[in-house]
C-alpha cells in the first residue's frame, strides 16, 4: 500500500477530490497545512485521516519551516507527496529532498501563467482557452515535467472567478488521475518530460469536450 501525504493551505478542494477517488493500492496517511484555519482540515479529519498544521508563522526565515515541514512529512513515509493548493515558495533543498516523488497542481496550461492570480492574466491577455496543469516539483516554481493538463473555454463574460470555477471543475478530473497513473507506477520522466505507459484514457482527459460557441 502506497503512501500518500497531501499538503493544503485552505478550503482543499483538490485534496478532497484525490481522498474520494480511493485509489486502489494507496492511502492518504496525511493531510498537513501551514495554516491552522485551513478548511480542508476538517474533512480530512471527519474522514479518519491524520490531519497536522506547521504554521509557517513560527518561522523566522523558510528554511526552519521547510525544516520542521519534511520532518512531519517524513514521519508519514510517502512515496508521494502532493501539494493541493499548497501556497508556499519551497527551498531549493525541500524540492530535492522529494524530487521525482511530489507533484504539485496549477491553475493555469504551463508554461503559461505560472505564479499567482492565472485566471485574471489570462482573460487580461486575452487567451480563448485556460486550464490546468499537475506537474511534478523541481526547484523552479510551476516548471516541471508536466504529467497531464486539461483545458477549458474563456468565455467573453468571464470574469476571474467564472474561470477559476470552470477550471477548478477540471482539476478534480486530472489530479486523482495523475496519482492514479503515478501509483500504478505508469509515470516516468524521459529527458525532463513525462512518459505515461498503457494510458488509454489520456487523450479523453487532456481534450475535454471545448464548448466554444
Ligand atoms: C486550486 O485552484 C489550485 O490549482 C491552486 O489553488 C487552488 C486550491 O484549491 N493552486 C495554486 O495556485 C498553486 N500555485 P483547493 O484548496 O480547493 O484545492
Amino acid at each position: 500500500m502506497k503512501s500518500i501525504v497531501i499538503l493544503i493551505s485552505g478550503r482543499g478542494s483538490n485534496m478532497e477530490a484525490i481522498v474520494r477517488a480511493a485509489i486502489p493500492g494507496a492511502r492518504v496517511t496525511a493531510v498537513i497545512s501551514n495554516r491552522p484555519q485551513a478548511a480542508g482540515l476538517r474533512f480530512a479529519a471527519d474522514h479518519g485521516i491524520a490531519t497536522e498544521v506547521v504554521d509557517h508563522t513560527a518561522f523566522d526565515d523558510r528554511e526552519g519551516f521547510d525544516a520542521a515541514l519534511a520532518e512531519t512529512i517524513d514521519r508519514h513515509a510517502p512515496d508521494l507527496v502532493v501539494l493541493a493548493g499548497f501556497m508556499r515558495v519551497l527551498t531549493a533543498g525541500f524540492v530535492r529532498h522529494y524530487e521525482g516523488r511530489m507533484i504539485n497542481i496549477h491553475p493555469s496550461l504551463l508554461p503559461a501563467f505560472t505564479g499567482l492570480h492565472t485566471h485574471q492574466r489570462a482573460i487580461d491577455a486575452g487567451a480563448r482557452v485556460a486550464g490546468t496543469t499537475v506537474h511534478f516539483v523541481t526547484a523552479e516554481l510551476d516548471c516541471g515535467p508536466i504529467i497531464v493538463q486539461a483545458c477549458v473555454p474563456v468565455q467573453p463574460d468571464d470574469d476571474a472567478d467564472a474561470l477559476a470555477t470552470r477550471v477548478l471543475v477540471q482539476e478534480h478530473r486530472i489530479f486523482p488521475q495523475a496519482v492514479r497513473w503515478i501509483v500504478e507506477e505508469r509515470v516516468r520522466i524521459e529527458d525532463g518530460r513525462v512518459v505515461v505507459s498503457a494510458a488509454p484514457a489520456a487523450a479523453a482527459l487532456i481534450n475535454p469536450a471545448l464548448d466554444v460557441a
